[in-house]
């Protein structure tokens, strides 16, 4: 890997009798696209409050751009752009005034504020709406302008979470168009999302579950982690053939996407075999049949669920 830039180790956060992140070790590099994923409360906003040093450690110690969290963490803020899972623009300010705004409180140069704010503004696809409250801008239109003014001060590091919630699909990719230019440009980001398909657009993901990150690792092999291959089957008879098929021998999970039934199973060709003979035996129309790639939310589904097996 290249320079580490993050590292935790045994990083904790305790909030009274909850543990919202429990002895976390966490080496990003320097440049790379880092997803954290988890279900709700499972630690992913507190992990990344204490990288933004808005939180004290409980126990543990992290480093930030080679500064120490426990010591350093007012220096830390000059280095990171942290944009939180709520609305923190000020929604009676217009576009450029909240531009303007994060400017001053991170003292960029004046000299710099007109180039630099243009370029932000494009960049966002705000250019015409510079006069528009951001109250009343849409909900894309706000994440947008809340990253816009994460990277005023232009951090080495960014730390998003959730950008993308409640966003309308094309916004999405407006917003990974962004993402992925300012990887390509070197800048280290950290970003929580509840969407798989932009987990995949990572270049590492951790799963964090109950305060602990529970799995690190690129798409590709979180992917093949999974036990198993998947076959899928498109039917419009699909709860039926669901009921019929998920305790068949060889089949470990069934998960339904519209009229796509994805089995997991343990070994492809055969029981793909078998489950065509099974739908067709008993009257089932069914098309598509064939071995299909593990996508990332399944992957994802299948470790909580394997986990929460093993809690009991
Ligand atoms: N300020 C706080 N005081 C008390 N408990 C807190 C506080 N902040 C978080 N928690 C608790 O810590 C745990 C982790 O919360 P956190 O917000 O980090 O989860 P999350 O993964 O971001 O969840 P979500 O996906 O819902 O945003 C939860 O049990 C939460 O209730
Ligand atoms: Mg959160």
């Amino acid at each position: 890997m290249t320079d580490t830039i993050i590292q935790t180790t045994g990083l904790s956060r305790n909030f009274k009798k909850t543990r919202a992140v429990d002895t976390l070790d966490l080496a990003i590099g320097n440049g790379e696209l880092f997803g954290l994923v988890g279900p709700d409360g499972a630690g992913k906003t507190t992990t990344l409050r204490l990288l933004a040093g808005l939180l004290s450690l409980s126990e543990g110690e992290a480093t930030v751009a080679g500064y120490d969290l426990r010591k350093q963490s007012e220096s830390i803020k000059k280095h990171i752009g942290y944009m939180a899972q709520q609305f923190s623009l000020y929604a009676e300010l217009t576009v450029l005034e909240n531009l303007r705004f994060f400017a001053d409180l991170y003292d960029v140069p004046k000299e710099e504020m007109a180039e630099r704010t243009e370029n932000l503004l494009q960049f966002a696809r705000l250019t015409e709406f510079t006069d528009r409250r951001a109250g009343h801008l849409s909900g894309g239109m706000q994440k947008k302008l809340a990253l816009a003014c994460t990277l005023i001060h232009e951090p080495k590091i960014l730390l998003l979470d959730e950008p993308t919630t409640g966003v309308d699909p094309i916004s999405r990719r407006e917003f990974w168009d962004i993402l992925t230019n300012l990887h390509l440009n070197g800048t280290t980001i950290i970003v929580s999302t509840p969407y798989m398909d932009e987990a995949d657009r990572c270049s590492r993901v951790g799963l964090i579950y109950e305060g602990k990150l529970v799995i690190c690792d690129s798409p590709r092999k979180i992917k093949a982690e999974l036990p198993g291959e998947m076959v899928e089957f498109l039917t419009d008879e699909w709860q039926k053939a669901k009921t019929l098929v998920e305790n068949l021998p060889g089949v470990l999970e069934a998960q339904t996407y519209g009229e796509a039934l994805h089995l997991l199973v343990d070994d492809g060709d055969k029981r793909l075999k078998q489950i065509t003979k099974a739908l067709t035996k008993n009257g089932i129309e069914f098309r598509g049949a064939r071995i299909a790639p593990v996508r990332m939310e399944e992957a994802f589904i299948s470790l909580i669920q394997r986990l929460e097996d093993d809690n009991g």
